[in-house]
């Protein structure tokens, strides 16, 4: 894709499933990337695989709730790779599939932290890094429940609001020539999902089945889509929710 070798990119949640293979996918464009994640184990993988097929990755432990450490993370890609290009603000968790009224308020602090201002805290330290070398494009992991009543509600209202806080970055942020987009992804096949149709076969049985493409989603329909929005080819696209979602929401 034009434009992502040589430049630098940081990945969050790239420990496992969509981030791991974004992290991947950048490497074999030909970036530097800054694998981050809470999970030391995962990332240092993350890293390894990419060494391994002669890409350039460094781990760094991020707690994205954890503003020092974000601000940590950015310094990295400056340290080690001497700019900052492109993000994918990626982490987070998802829910047991409660209702609104059966869940508490620290579960509801929980996920709003992680999901929605983790990404307002990446987006806050690496604007600044981007205006000043002109530029760089940043996507921002939302989900079929931005954009839909799927998923319950404190998931729903963090992931709508990425989808917000993507379309006004893109407004006060424009002129320094940064780009930003969002991906929402269906019922993609990472651990997030494994976990899920462990505990229940038969309900993903007839998730796979509701989605008219047949099958789940792989990590790599997503990460070839958010290598894409970093690169030149989708220089005009700006501030928009990219759903891929095999056809989930267009029934
Ligand atoms: N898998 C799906 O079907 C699906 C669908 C829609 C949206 N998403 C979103 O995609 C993103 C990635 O999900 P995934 O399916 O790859 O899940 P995953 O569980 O495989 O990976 C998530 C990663 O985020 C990391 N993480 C969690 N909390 C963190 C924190 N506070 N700071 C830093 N890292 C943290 C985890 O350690 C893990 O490595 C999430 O934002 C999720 O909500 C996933």
């Amino acid at each position: 894709m034009n434009g992502i070798q040589d430049g630098v990119a940081v990945v969050t949640g790239a420990g496992s499933g969509i981030g791991r293979q974004t992290a991947i996918r950048f490497a074999e464009e030909g970036a530097s990337v800054v694998v981050a994640d809470v999970d030391e184990e995962g990332g240092d993988e993350t890293v390894g695989t990419i060494r391994d097929e002669g890409g350039e990755a460094t781990f760094v432990r991020t707690d994205v709730t954890d503003g020092d450490d974000v601000d940590a993370m950015v310094q990295t890609a400056l340290d080690e790779y001497g700019g900052l290009d492109f993000a994918h603000n990626n982490a987070g968790i998802a829910d047991e599939g409660t209702r609104l009224a059966e869940y508490d308020e620290s579960e509801w602090d929980r996920m709003i932290d992680i999901n929605l201002k983790g990404v307002w805290r990446c987006l806050k330290a690496e604007i600044p890094e981007m205006i000043e070398q002109g530029g760089g494009a940043i996507v921002n992991t939302s989900s079929v429940a931005g954009v839909s009543a799927n998923g319950s509600a404190h998931y729903a209202a963090s992931k709508h609001g990425v989808i917000g806080l993507t379309r006004r970055a893109t407004v006060d942020y424009a002129d320094d020539g940064i780009r930003f987009n969002a991906v929402c992804p269906g019922v993609i096949d990472t651990p997030m999902v494994q976990q899920a149709s462990e505990d229940n076969t038969e309900e993903m049985e007839q998730i796979t089945a509701s989605i008219p493409a047949g099958r789940l989603g792989t990590p790599e329909d997503i990460a070839s889509t958010v290598v894409w929005l970093c690169s030149d080819d989708s220089s005009y696209v700006m501030g928009q929710p990219i759903v891929i979602d095999g056809g989930l929401l267009a029934q």
